[in-house]
């Protein structure tokens, strides 16, 4: 294999023409705000080369990426009992889809759609106050980064706040159901702040780090979570990572990986690395266009797929 830092560059080179390409998620009026061309990759290795290219130390918001440390910090409080709240099959629906729900009496089918989320976020809230709940998040995202510089957006939160009527109606359909332990507004208001997190993709791999390295963050040492558990959190970023958009994602990328609609991936090549991308604009499925593309020429580049 060619020089890692070489690869990376070269990828960033060859899409930076289509900068721009997609649509950036405007749902969240603020994210509208995004400047459609910006582009990065950061790739860190599990024995800790860093390699960046583009707008990689940049924060933007991480949406939907949060779901996989909120999942890590839920099993950690209620180990396996947690899927009773929550289950594992991907759902082949959109990521604010509501349908499922009813039919499935208010259980959404994995921790990585929106109904999913909301329900792990209520799980994360036990025996706390929202604002200690949004505490805990914050500082398990710094202690994973090991950087103190990880903050919420609060005008992403605020912007998501007065205007996530759709989480609104899922967290109360689920409620409805007995399936939230709080009232809807505590846990969206959760929810919201975990969302608008901003981080930059240097940050984002190297908080994912620990999912690459069987559990253990290899830059600290620190074990966050046993081997099992971190195998079985890059199944479920596989098969749900990308909602509708997951089994193109594993035919494309075959890498674990969870989107997010500020036009963010976060990638785990297992025994390998973590690899995170940001591009605004999304493609059809809501996951961003050109991150895709770069996981996919870096999977080919590197051998990296996990098939
Ligand atoms: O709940 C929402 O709609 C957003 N805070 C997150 C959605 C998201 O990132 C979906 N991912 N592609």
């Amino acid at each position: 294999m060619a020089d890692l830092q070489a690869i990376v560059e070269e990828i960033h080179a060859a899409l930076s023409p289509r900068r721009g390409e997609g649509r950036v998620a405007d749902y969240i009026p603020q994210l509208a705000h995004v400047d459609p061309k910006k582009f990065g990759v950061a790739v860190v290795t599990v024995d800790g080369a860093v390699h960046l290219a583009g707008d990689a130390q940049e924060p933007f918001s991480i949406q939907s990426i949060s779901k996989v440390f909120t999942l890590t910090l839920a099993l950690g409080k209620h180990g396996e009992a947690l899927w009773k709240r929550v289950g594992r099959e991907p759902s082949g629906s959109a990521f604010n889809s509501i349908v499922q729900l009813e039919r499935e009496e208010g259980l959404p089918r994995n921790p990585f759609i929106n109904a999913g989320a909301i329900a792990v976020t209520d799980l994360v809230l036990a025996g706390h106050t929202p604002k200690e709940a949004i505490g805990e998040i914050v500082r398990f995202l710094r202690y994973l980064a090991d950087e103190d510089d990880i903050i919420v957006d609060q005008a992403v939160a605020r912007s998501e706040q007065a205007t996530g009527f759709r989480n609104y109606a899922l967290a109360h359909f689920m409620r409805s159901f007995g399936r939230l332990d709080h009232p809807a507004e505590l846990v969206l208001g959760v929810y919201f702040h975990q969302c608008a997190l901003a981080m930059s993709c240097r940050q984002l791999a190297r908080a994912g780090l620990f999912l690459a390295a069987n559990g253990t963050n290899p830059l600290t040492g620190h074990r966050v979570v046993p081997h099992l558990r971190a195998r079985r959190i890059n199944a479920l970023m596989l098969t749900c990572g990308h909602y509708d958009g997951s089994g193109d994602f594993a035919y494309r990328v075959g890498l674990p990986g969870k989107s997010g609609v500020g036009g963010g991936i976060l990638a785990v090549a297992p025994g390998k690395a973590s690899v995170a991308v940001w591009s605004p604009g999304l493609n059809d499925s809501g996951n961003s266009l050109l991150g895709s593309l770069a996981l996919e020429m870096l999977a080919a580049r590197t051998g990296w797929s996990v098939f």
